[in-house]
């Protein structure tokens, strides 16, 4: 058995690896999101301003100023401490919803808790989503979940799945038993809102409608179509490793973002839909909602801000960006809210 030192050193080595390779194009997905082939109508004569354009959103009673969020990262490394600093300032600033990284390492040694006592207190007003894996959902008591959720002054959880990541990962635990059970004890049991994520390889028809009816307030289909966990988990297995070929076997493993979307149209689900994986502009977001989202992830895009010499500088660039796209895509609809374009029906196939 290893020491504790030893894990730290393990799981210190592990954040830090995660971070460069994600940062690296080869971790993105060949596949695209898909959303290249959705086509919002064009209003030639919308009747309204531009400066009525109203982006607010709601989050179980926390006001947002727009309905794309900071997806889940990184945590439990030095660097990681200024990456979520500069994120939860962001958050913070632009009333934006953030989802921290794993917290698992809090779960099993709970001195790892100051980190993110250190981000609330610099941040006390940023919406922010307390994140652990499906494994450490089955494996933890509840008193220890919600005791990680009320530390952070959380206003929800994710929990994570993550099965490829699993399997490569030379120290993963592809222990998924029970998942179902764990998921629904925590959503009925925990006295925030619980969002089911995936990490990039998204959701199938059965399992969103096997998620329906446990009392989860979201899903958010996190598809295939941008970073790509095969592909990270790859390039941290040594080459004389026989999973560095398994991993390249693996590497476009999953269901689009798009088709993770339609699969949940088909399925009629009755929690929220949320989504991510391969958003990079305001135009994705837009037609994520079209497509019925109530709230957009990006996570590579603002990692990329956040490690720039002027992080919260490129931050608020990326922000103002994705705002002014998702705002000239509503007023070239001719819809004036997220919910307006999600309820009414703006989107076509391309080639239609
Ligand atoms: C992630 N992601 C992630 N998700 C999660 O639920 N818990 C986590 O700890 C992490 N860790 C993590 C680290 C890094 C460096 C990245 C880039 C991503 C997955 C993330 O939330 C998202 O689902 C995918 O990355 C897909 O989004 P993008 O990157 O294509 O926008």
């Amino acid at each position: 058995m290893n020491s504790m030192a030893d894990q730290n050193s393990t799981f210190e080595t592990r954040k830090r690896d995660h971070i460069r390779i994600a940062l690296d194009s080869r971790a993105q997905s060949m596949t695209s999101s898909g959303l290249e082939s959705i086509q919002l109508v064009h209003e030639a004569l919308p009747d309204l301003n531009f400066n009525e354009i109203n982006l607010a959103s709601e989050f179980h009673g926390q006001s947002l100023r727009a309905p794309f969020f900071i997806s889940s990262m990184t945590a439990g490394h030095e660097r990681g401490r200024e990456i979520n600093l500069a994120l939860a300032r962001l958050a913070s600033d632009r009333g934006l919803i953030m989802g921290v990284g794993s917290q698992r390492r809090e779960l099993e040694d709970s001195s790892a808790a100051s980190e993110w006592k250190e981000v609330r207190k610099h941040s006390p007003n940023a919406v922010l989503l307390a994140n652990i894996g499906i494994a450490q959902a089955i494996q933890f008591p509840l008193d220890k979940i919600q005791a990680l959720v009320e530390n952070l002054g959380a206003a929800g959880l994710f929990i994570h799945l993550n099965p490829l990541q699993e399997c490569l990962q030379p120290e993963g635990t592809p222990h998924f038993r029970g998942s179902l059970q764990a998921l629904e004890k925590i959503a009925r049991a925990l006295h925030v809102p619980v969002v089911v994520k995936e990490t990039g390889c998204g959701f199938s028809q059965d399992t969103l409608r096997r998620l329906k009816n446990i009392n989860i307030a979201a899903v958010d289909v996190s598809g295939l179509g941008g970073t790509h966990w095969g592909r990270v988990e790859t390039q941290r297995i040594p080459g004389d490793d026989f999973r560095s070929q398994s991993g390249e076997v693996f590497n476009e493993w999953g269901t689009t973002t798009l088709q993770s979307m339609l699969n949940a149209q088909e399925v009629d689900v009755n929690y929220q839909l949320w989504a991510s994986g391969g958003v990079r502009h305001g135009l994705d977001v837009a037609k994520l909602i079209a497509l019925g989202a109530q709230f957009v992830g990006l996570a590579k895009p603002w990692l990329q801000a956040a490690v720039s010499p002027q992080a919260d500088a490129e931050l608020h660039r990326l922000a103002d960006r994705l705002e002014f796209e998702l705002k000239t895509a509503l007023f070239c609809t001719g819809v004036r809210t997220p919910q307006d374009l999600r309820t009414q029906r703006r989107w076509t196939w391309q080639n239609a």
